[in-house]
């Protein structure tokens, strides 16, 4: 899987009793090696602003609204929009992303390795100047 795309896992339960969703490594394009979550962010913050040269992601709005505005290196966008809690969003790696939270959102991202501040590309300018052979 190279590009971004939206994965839906089923829902386990009914309207009476309420929803279960799972995302288990066997049906994962990576093993989950780190789980981080995201909440109570103002409505007028933009986050992300990075792209990563190894990581990969499946991010999901558990609760409220995610604008994702994710750019490859040869500058091609494309918008995603969750809000549903069984609807995880894969990025791949090497994609500039802008992350737009409604208040009430918790994004929960699975990711495929643990923090390394180095794995960061936070300067738009180098993303776009990026020497593939230097990654
Ligand atoms: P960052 O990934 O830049 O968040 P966002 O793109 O949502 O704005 O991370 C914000 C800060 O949190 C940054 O200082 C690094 C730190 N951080 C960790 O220490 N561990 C983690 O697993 C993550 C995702 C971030």
């Amino acid at each position: 899987m190279d590009k971004p795309q939206l994965i839906e896992f089923s829902k386990v339960g009914s309207t009476n009793l309420g929803y279960l969703s799972v995302a288990e490594n066997s049906a994962l394009p990576f093993k989950i090696e780190r789980v981080y979550w995201t909440y109570y962010t103002p409505d007028s913050i933009v986050r992300g602003h990075h792209a990563h040269k190894e990581l990969q992601q499946l991010i999901f709005a558990v609760s409220g609204s995610i604008d994702f505005t994710l750019e490859d290196l040869n500058g091609q966008r494309v918008y995603f929009q969750l809000n549903q809690p069984n609807i995880g969003l894969y990025v791949p790696k090497l994609y500039w992303r802008e992350i737009k939270l409604s208040h009430n959102a918790v994004l929960l991202c699975l990711a495929s390795m643990e923090y390394e501040e180095d794995d960061y590309i936070r300067s738009y300018y180098d993303f776009h100047n990026l020497n593939r052979n230097s990654l």
